[in-house]
């Protein structure tokens, strides 16, 4: 090429989460028995779609209209409803026009940050869903700027070290917070959300709230959503049918605006992300459709409380197979539906192994741990995988530093979800004596 045409942020898109699956599906071609733990879809591991909720979509697609384009910003009732059920909190008002839908929150995601000036930066969380962080990171082109998550107080942001990022870097233009929390599972009391506001408003930044996992909270944990605590900071929330329907293969998403009116340069930025949307007409109409009258059908809350509660109850079941494990830090899950487990500083080693007793899957692994530059807790990742079939995802694929590997609590069925749990305690102990 006689011009480079690699853009400066190309090398900063990774997505480790999918990536092992080419490798699993390999293994799985040579045999391998693969439990997926990687990815966050509760419907490809079994979840059931209620009858009455695939009754409410096949009555919309008998609908015409729900096969034409929308408005720009979506549905005009379905973001009139969602304002309404915004504004019900008592906290913040906002209107249908400052919710704009979107292909999912991954679409939102690399607008939101593919449109923010190339200088600004904003601070996102270590570790953090890789979606995000490698969208700031790419829009920089440069490396994520994060601050600290810290495993050893619940997986809770670090206050001072957040301060610390905005006072000492004026690039920082905002923060992004994940609650209930991917990778780490963590939900944030509310004193906490405050306080991050409060360093918001006291250097004049934006904030934006991942709140996929809105009503996924349980073991007794209380919060708030972005909404309650946010007082007059400019902020972006995101929502999203992905996870509570659970519907991911719909791609819809939507971002909710706070304070627009309260700066100007905000509003901007605000339009262009708007205007990137109009160029590209719209996001799916089916799924906003049917959004309101599937969250306000008399049998959803039990539908969500139902599987909430199962997620409770796995976490506890995850916590007892790993809490005593040695050589390993856990927190008890107590949103979402992700653990994340480190490994302690300096026990991962390069020959660490795992028995395998397929001779092409050891070979396999064995190539695909070989290079140099393998991270200590892929390693351990691969070999888990060929030892044991159990797919999880390396933690150091979430822009931290800290070995360890996430897993998800999504199995339904419960004999299997502790085999596997105990299958990784087992292989643990033996890959770190190995
Ligand atoms: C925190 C978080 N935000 C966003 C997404 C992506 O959501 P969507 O399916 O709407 O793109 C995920 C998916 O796992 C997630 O964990």
């Amino acid at each position: 090429m006689r011009t480079n045409i690699v853009h400066i942020g190309a090398g900063e898109l990774t997505y480790e989460i999918r990536n092992i699956v080419n490798v699993g599906e390999k293994l799985q071609k040579l045999g391998l028995k693969t439990n997926w733990e990687n990815i966050g879809d509760p419907i490809a591991k079994g979840e059931k779609v209620p009858d009455w909720m695939k009754e409410i979509v096949v009555d919309a697609v008998r609908q015409d209209h729900t096969y034409g384009y929308s408005s720009t910003k979506g549905v005009l009732t379905t973001r009139e409803f969602i304002a309404d059920q915004t504004n019900k909190l008592g906290k913040v008002q906002i209107d249908a026009e400052d919710i704009i839908f979107f292909n999912g929150l991954g679409d939102a995601i690399s607008k939101i940050f593919g449109f923010l000036k190339r200088t600004a930066r904003v601070l996102v969380p270590t570790p953090s869903y890789s979606t995000h962080s490698s969208a700031e990171a790419a829009h920089a082109g440069h490396s994520p700027l994060t601050y600290i998550l810290d495993p050893n107080n619940h997986w809770y942001p670090d206050l001072d070290d957040i301060e610390k990022c905005v006072k000492y870097n004026p690039a920082v233009a905002g923060i992004l917070i994940i609650n209930p929390d991917n990778p780490t599972g963590a939900v944030y009391p509310q004193e906490i959300l405050e306080a991050i506001v409060e360093i918001a408003r006291r250097y004049d930044l934006f904030l934006i709230c991942d709140e996929v996992y809105q009503h996924i909270y349980y073991n007794g944990t209380k919060t708030a959503t972005l909404a309650e605590v946010i007082g007059d900071v400019p902020a972006i929330a995101m929502r999203g049918i992905s996870k509570e329907m659970p519907w991911p293969g719909a791609r819809c998403g939507w971002i909710e605006i706070y304070n627009r009116d309260k700066d100007p340069m905000f509003s901007k930025y605000l339009d262009s992300i708007l205007n990137s949307k109009m160029v590209e007409v719209c996001s799916t109409t089916l799924p906003q459709t049917v959004y309101p009258m599937i969250v306000t059908h008399p049998e959803y809350t039990d539908y969500l409380l139902k599987r909430v509660k199962r997620y409770e109850k796995f976490s506890n079941i995850a916590y007892e197979c790993l809490k005593n494990v040695k050589g390993v830090l856990v927190n008890r899950t107590n949103g979402a539906f992700y653990m994340s487990v480190c490994f302690e500083e300096g026990i991962l080693n390069t020959s660490q192994v795992l028995p395998i007793d397929n001779k092409e899957v050891k070979g396999m692994i064995e190539e695909l741990v070989a290079p140099e530059d393998t991270a200590l807790d892929k390693r351990f990742v691969y070999y888990l995988l060929g030892a044991t079939g159990v797919c999880v995802v390396p933690l150091t694929s979430f822009a931290t530093m800290i070995n360890g590997f996430r897993i998800t609590l999504l199995e339904t069925d419960e004999e299997e979800f502790e085999k596997i749990f105990s299958t990784v305690a087992v292989a643990i102990e033996s890959y770190l004596n190995s």
